[in-house]
């Protein structure tokens, strides 16, 4: 074929996947595929000059830009980078540049990881950060000052040690936001915590977050902002090389990548891409390949541009995680929760290395929300450790004959019907002693991280759980030598250890088996949280057991006001939200409760929450002050969980709903009677000395504020954040504020750390 042919196919296949991807949305090939083909065309533009038409896609410059934020322009060019595939694309480039510059200039090259974010451009006035713009279409960028002051890792003012001196007069420098892997990690874990659905992809969400109106939104994402380029720079020292500015950077106090590079010439840099690829995982940032920049500054200044891209960097980009391939089933898979995961089984596709055919579906509702369709051809990522997982149906590709996937009814394993509760995505088995959940119960309950049970294999659960000698976590305990004799590599020697091991496994301390007992959400943080504020397994027995008998009168108590439902028609928006309101207590009434001091205070929060449906209420259902006083005994019941810092509804009602299980409460029963320990070593004594008080905190104290905080609630205490008149005593340390001038003036009385220990002393 013609170069000319090629670049017009190129030129016509580049535009459609352009079309599909910006204004479809729906993408047929991975964007490693797009580069490849766009790479192909610059390459024969390039060499055939005369090729390169004004509608060429090498030609536009991409654009990010938004409607609703104002627009600022670029003082130089934002540009944008080559891609190479091969060490041989680079020395390709290599040769291009040379050409250039005077025969025998040897070149250096700096390496930096190319970081998979938002680029963003910022711009100081006598070290004072007044505005922050995305890359936009290269000349003028959206305005996302607002946002990138809430950025903890971008100075506000340089340089941030005011002993480096004086800053430049005005500083212009490129960098790119992104989220941390274990950022994101938190995020999620954060949203699933709060019943929400989860993120997919780290660059999206950073991306969302930058381009938030309001910026309290994008304070909660967790961004980070590394910089890399100088843009412009009136005054400040005279910079030769690329290294010398990121050390420049740094010494102004911009997070600049520490895993740069020097390398003085492109063999040796191209020797070292291997280790760069194989270590890609072990960065704490996700990135796409690396950039190559040529080290010295006026060498590149000279070697100039190629349309958009600067001729003196270029990017090399690792092999693509992402591609393309069939969905052909979803199994359903049960976790020790009982919590359902589907699981996309695919047309064997090669990734990264490895052959994948099978990927997580997270939940449900995504599958739902992004409409994946059995049949469906979907783009799938695998990247490093984590399970590889569906991004999305390629909606093009579809023949017609694909199928919705529907959730699940029923668990597959024990056709337990299955539930979704208080405000969460997922569905779970309900079922306690569904084999599949004994199994991976089990299979936790001895793993390293949990109980850690040396010698019992998931194989050897599987046998025990078969031959009906293991049932629960309990009878692992009750475990004898002769259950064991006879099972495939159990030598007596074998046994020995094992038996050993269980022994030892009893006096683990009461955290440990807490958070090894698989109660949704409750992780060796949480599990040390609830040991160290209640003491013990049976106080949160005991909160549990009491929550669910005061949930149940609830509910029984709100059933005539449920019944609304069926009798109005087409129910307003207001009621319909009143009556889920009530019929999910836990997730959607407590909450609101957690500052109220009495049941007429619950009963006054109550009426505006309920007002639309009492608006409608049938004659003879129950009155706002009887559901007011039954909500104030819930309200009570679970206080020392909702009290606990960083414990959510979701996670409460997880708890509670554990733990006031029958079966649960028979297991821990059991597992006492086997001798195993449930007590904190330091058990704190809950006195009550502090009961119906309410405490507000503020200051400096001697210790930490949750230190004080747990001593109040572990005497029966509420610690609220501000100060009203129902505020018991403010805890006041050194320099309190705002908190001890509203005290004083409403006449809350005042204490300081050895008033409140009197105070819990009773003298
Ligand atoms: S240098 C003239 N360095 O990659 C310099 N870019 O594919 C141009 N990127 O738009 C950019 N990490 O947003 C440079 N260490 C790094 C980078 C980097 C990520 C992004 C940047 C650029 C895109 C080009």
């Amino acid at each position: 074929m013609q170069p000319s042919e090629r670049a017009a196919q190129l030129r016509a296949e580049l535009h459609q996947h352009n079309y599909r991807y910006h204004v479809l949305h729906a993408p047929i090939i991975s964007d490693g595929e797009y580069d490849r083909l766009y790479a192909e065309l610059a390459a024969l533009e390039e060499q055939y000059p005369e090729l390169r038409t004004p509608d060429s896609p090498t030609q536009r410059v991409g654009s990010d830009l938004s409607d609703d934020l104002p627009k600022v322009p670029h003082p130089a060019p934002i540009l944008s980078l080559s891609n190479a595939f091969s060490a041989d694309d680079l020395r390709r480039w290599q040769e291009r540049n040379a050409r250039l510059l005077l025969p025998g200039t040897s070149l250096a090259y700096v390496l930096e990881p190319k970081l998979d974010g938002l680029s963003i451009v910022l711009t100081y006035e006598d070290g004072v950060l007044v505005r922050g713009a995305t890359r936009g279409n290269g000349e003028v960028g959206d305005d996302v000052t607002h946002n990138i002051r809430t950025i903890p890792s971008v100075p506000l003012r340089i340089p941030v040690d005011p002993a480096r001196g004086q800053p430049p007069a005005r500083l212009v420098v490129r960098g790119e936001v992104l989220i941390l892997k274990a950022d994101f990690a938190a995020l999620n874990a954060e949203q699933i915590a709060q019943g929400l659905t989860p993120y997919v992809n780290a660059r999206n969400t950073a991306s969302g977050s930058l381009k938030q109106k309001d910026s309290r939104i994008t304070a909660t994402r967790r961004l980070t902002a590394y910089l890399y380029e100088i843009v412009v720079m009136d005054g400040g020292p005279d910079l030769e090389s690329e290294w010398q500015s990121l050390d420049y950077l740094r010494t102004l106090g911009f997070n600049v990548v520490p895993q740069a590079q020097r390398y003085d010439d492109l063999e040796a840099a191209i020797a070292a891409l291997p280790g760069w690829e194989a270590r890609r995982h072990d960065l704490p940032f996700e990135v796409d390949g690396v950039v190559l920049k040529v080290d010295d500054l006026a060498m590149r200044r000279e070697l100039g541009f190629v349309g958009k891209d600067p001729r003196g960097a270029t990017a090399f980009k690792f092999p693509s995680e992402e591609v393309t391939t069939r969905l052909l089933d979803v199994t359903i898979n049960v976790g020790r929760t009982g919590k359902i995961t589907p699981t996309a089984v695919l047309e064997p596709v090669f990734v990264s290395g490895v052959t994948v055919s099978n990927a997580s579906l997270h939940n449900y509702d995504l599958i739902a929300e992004l409409d994946i369709r059995l049949g469906d051809r979907v783009l799938v990522k695998r990247s490093g450790e984590v399970i590889p997982y569906v991004l999305g149906p390629v909606v093009d590709a579809r023949q017609g004959d694909e199928a919705p996937i529907r959730p699940p009814t029923h668990c597959p394993y024990c056709q337990a019907a299955l539930v979704s509760p208080d405000s969460a995505v997922d569905l779970f088995c309900p079922n306690v002693r569904c084999p599949e959940r004994v199994y991976r119960s089990l299979e936790f309950f001895v793993s390293k991280g949990a109980m850690d049970i040396e010698g019992l294999g998931p194989q050897t659960i599987k046998i025990l759980i078969e031959r009906q000698i293991i049932r629960d976590e309990a009878d692992l305990f009750n475990l004898r030598p002769q259950h064991l004799e006879g099972l495939e590599g159990f030598a007596e020697k074998k046994i020995q250890n094992l038996m050993a091991a269980i022994e030892q496994a009893k006096t683990r301390p009461a955290a440990q088996l807490l958070a090894s007992l698989g109660v949704d959400g409750v992780g060796s943080t949480n599990a040390q949280a609830l040991v160290k504020y209640l003491g013990s397994i049976d106080a949160l027995l005991e909160i549990s057991t009491q929550t669910m008998q005061r949930l149940d009168n609830f509910k029984r108590l709100a059933q005539p006001l449920l019944n609304v439902r069926s009798t109005l028609f087409g129910t307003a928006q207001e009621v319909a939200r009143a009556l889920t309101r009530l019929e999910k207590p836990l997730s959607e009434l407590v909450p609101s409760m957690r500052e109220a001091v009495g049941v007429d205070d619950v009963a006054k929060r109550l009426s505006r929450l309920l007002k639309p449906l009492y608006d409608v209420a049938p004659a003879g259902a129950p009155s706002l002050e009887q559901i007011a006083e039954s909500l104030w005994q819930l309200v009570q019941a679970i206080a020392p969980l909702t009290r606990l810092a960083g414990f959510g509804p979701t996670l409460v009602a997880s708890i509670v709903s554990w733990f006031g299980d029958p079966e649960r409460q028979q297991l821990i029963a059991k597992l006492k009677a086997a001798g195993v320990v449930m007590q904190s070593e330091s058990a704190q004594a809950l006195s009550d000395k502090l009961q119906n008080l309410t405490f507000v905190i503020t200051g400096t104290l001697s210790q930490p504020r949750e230190q004080i905080e747990a001593l109040i609630v572990a005497h029966g205490g509420k610690v609220t954040s501000s100060v009203s008149k129902k505020t018991s005593y403010l805890i006041a340390g050194n320099d309190a504020g705002s908190k001890l001038a509203k005290a004083q003036s409403i006449g809350v009385p005042i204490l300081d750390e050895d008033g409140l220990r009197r105070l819990i002393e009773g003298t």
